[in-house]
């Protein structure tokens, strides 16, 4: 997957937070990262899980920690990420015992996909935490990290330590947190029930919400649906180019969002990048292992999601090109 942020808005977001919201901010639940909590012990490793944890690393994090040069888990350098937070790489996450998280317990790689915070109690930043992930989701990508995959082999490389920015440095710990451990699901609901379901997906598996809000540095990870302008488009975000690309109203507003799109266009432009007004780019995935079922369920679960009114480029909206 092409995951690009746009970090300046991350920061301009958390800014504003900072002082506007000081308040809410010191309100929500602060875990500080040498405190952070292991979660539950993770089921163990069978060929089902490996299964489902290939389909999810292959769909949300190969775009960002495969090294293209060595084609394994190993790292890149990650401009695409901006320069505001400072130079970031992907780490290398591949079974080295040294250099990648071989010697990771199962619990620290999960702890770390959920909360943000790393086993020396270090807060990462630049990768998406995934707190809402199922714990059989959770389970299944380790499977796969430790599985004799080729992606996940041990590469001897070590990750460059983060440059981050002075103003990352500033706001370490205050506006920059680990994301709480919230109550997650053990297993993804059945496609019986498509809105439960197609929400899950939507904000635990396949992070949806966190491209198509308003701003990553609004989203609430803890609470999504709590987030500026959840799901109605308009972030900033760098394809492979560094070229701006402005995420998309999935609201069902008729005129800005979704709302005169059909089942089957919406599903062709998810696993295809085929929308309506023409192909998608990067950093939207292509998610084309997407079953009918998982089709089905986002988009019955899109229609429950409160319409906001947001043009995006496609409408008009003064294309960033
Ligand atoms: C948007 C890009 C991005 C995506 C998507 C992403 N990561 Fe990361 N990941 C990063 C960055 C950047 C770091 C390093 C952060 C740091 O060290 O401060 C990182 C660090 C990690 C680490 C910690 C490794 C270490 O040595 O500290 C693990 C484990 C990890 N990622 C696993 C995953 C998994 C599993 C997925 C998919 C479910 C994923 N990541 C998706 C960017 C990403
Ligand atoms: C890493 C960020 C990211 C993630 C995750 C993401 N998207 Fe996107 N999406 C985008 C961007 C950016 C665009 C606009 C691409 C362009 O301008 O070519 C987009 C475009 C779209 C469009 C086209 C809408 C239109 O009006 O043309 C749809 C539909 C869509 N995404 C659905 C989804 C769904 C459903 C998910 C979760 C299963 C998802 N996206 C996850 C970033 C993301």
């Amino acid at each position: 997957m092409k995951m690009s942020l746009r970090v300046l808005s991350m920061v301009m977001g958390l800014l504003l937070l900072a002082v506007a919201g000081f308040a809410e901010f010191a309100a929500k639940p602060n875990v500080p990262p040498q405190q952070a909590p292991g979660g539950a012990a993770v089921r163990p490793s069978t060929p089902k899980r490996v299964l489902q944890g290939e389909k999810i690393v292959a769909l949300m994090c190969v775009h960002c920690h495969r090294d293209p040069s060595i084609k394994t888990l190993a790292g890149r350098p990650m401009p695409d990420l901006g320069t505001d937070l400072g130079n970031l790489y992907s780490a290398n996450i591949t079974r080295d015992p040294v250099y990648g998280i071989g010697k990771w317990t199962d619990q620290q790689v999960v702890t770390l996909m959920r909360t943000g915070t790393g086993r020396d109690g270090r807060l990462h930043l630049g990768m998406p935490r995934f707190a809402y992930l199922s714990d059989e989701d959770a389970a299944s990508l380790v499977a796969f990290l430790r599985s004799d995959n080729p992606l996940t082999r041990a590469t001897a490389l070590p990750t460059p330590p983060q440059e981050l920015s002075p103003l990352a440095k500033s706001l370490m710990g205050t506006a920059l947190q680990p994301t709480p451990l919230v109550k997650h699901l053990a297993e993804a609901p059945p496609a019986s029930q498509p809105v439960a379901l197609g929400r899950y997906l939507a904000i635990g598996r396949y992070q949806c919400y966190f491209c198509h809000s308003q701003s990553i540095g609004t989203n609430n990870e803890a609470q999504p649906e709590l987030s500026k302008g959840f799901m109605g488009g308009g972030e900033k975000m760098l394809d492979d180019d560094l070229k701006v690309r402005v995420s998309r109203n999935l609201t069902m507003d008729p005129e800005t969002g979704l709302g005169k799109w059909t089942e089957a266009q919406f599903g062709k432009a998810v696993k295809f990048g085929m929308a309506p007004g023409g192909i998608l780019h990067a950093p939207m995935p292509k998610f084309s292992t997407l079953t009918d079922d998982e089709v089905h369920a986002l988009w019955t679960y899109l229609k429950t999601v409160p319409k906001i009114k947001n043009a995006t480029p496609e409408d008009g909206a003064g294309s960033p090109k």
